[in-house]
């Protein structure tokens, strides 16, 4: 399986931190936003990685991460996005790099107190399809939201006004080869993007979406400055209580 890291975008909500930098670049605790997401691949075993990223601080990336050799990698990949045209988009950057094979998807800005190997392990079991993983969180109304019958998934609303459960959907996501004639067949929202929501539900639509539930804390850290503040409490506190 191989891995794709998404560190593209403007940052628009950490104004004025995001002015001169990209916002996976900003600090969280004693590292870079983005060594998390990538440290999340590394440990649940993917070690084939592409970095999409963008704007006029991508070349700062290859001098941070340079081959991977931080994370024990032999090499990295990487993928220039040329407007902010949306999380769909920069995936479908990744087509020529994962050569057929299945994909696992973190947002830069995602960071989480565990690991994913489960959840990777029952992907790769799984064979074919995608799987995402939900998370009960008090503020559903700023994430992809999972509706759910039973335990049966039915449809992602993308930010919605109402939202149909407290589920967020979080940035890790798993498909097969499948995922990039979805995204081909993707028309632009209303903000103008390529939205993940959309792919996901296509595998919903057609009955091969499955989930896991997430254990332990979550952090968006690109979503407010308080979550980027709340990011860096909650790792500060992990990294003490290891210490
Ligand atoms: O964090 C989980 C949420 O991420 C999900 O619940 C939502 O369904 C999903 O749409 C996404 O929402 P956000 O509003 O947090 O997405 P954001 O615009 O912050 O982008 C998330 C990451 O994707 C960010 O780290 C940068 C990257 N990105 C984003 C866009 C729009 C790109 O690489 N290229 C892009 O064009």
């Amino acid at each position: 399986m191989k891995g794709v890291i998404l560190a593209g975008g403007l940052g628009t909500r950490l104004f004025p931190l995001t002015k001169i930098t990209n916002k996976h670049l900003l600090p969280v605790y004693d590292r870079p936003m983005i060594y998390y997401p990538i440290q999340t691949l590394v440990d649940a075993g993917i070690e084939d990685i592409m970095v999409v990223t963008g704007g006029t601080n991508a070349g700062d990336f290859l001098r941070l991460l340079g081959n991977g050799r931080e994370f024990g990698l032999k090499h990295l990949r990487y993928a220039y996005q040329e407007r902010e045209g949306g999380i769909a988009e920069a995936v479908g950057l990744a087509e020529h790099f994962v050569e057929g094979q299945p994909i696992a998807v973190m947002l830069g800005d995602n960071i989480l107190e565990r690991g994913i190997g489960d959840a990777v392990e029952e992907f790769r079991r799984q064979g074919s399809g995608a799987r995402i993983l939900l998370k009960e969180v008090e503020n559903p109304a700023a994430y992809g939201v999972a509706e759910l019958v039973g335990n049966r998934i039915i449809n992602i609303e993308e930010k919605p006004k109402e939202p149909k459960s407290n589920l967020a959907v979080i940035g890790i996501y798993m498909y097969d080869n499948r995922v990039f004639e979805i995204i081909r067949t993707l028309e632009p929202s209303e903000r103008g993007e390529l939205e993940i929501t959309d792919v996901n539900n296509a595998y919903i639509r057609d009955g091969s979406m499955h989930y896991s539930i997430l254990e332990g804390w979550w952090a968006d850290a690109g979503e407010s400055v308080e979550m980027l503040h709340e990011a860096n409490v909650l790792v500060a506190r992990q990294r003490r209580g290891k210490a």
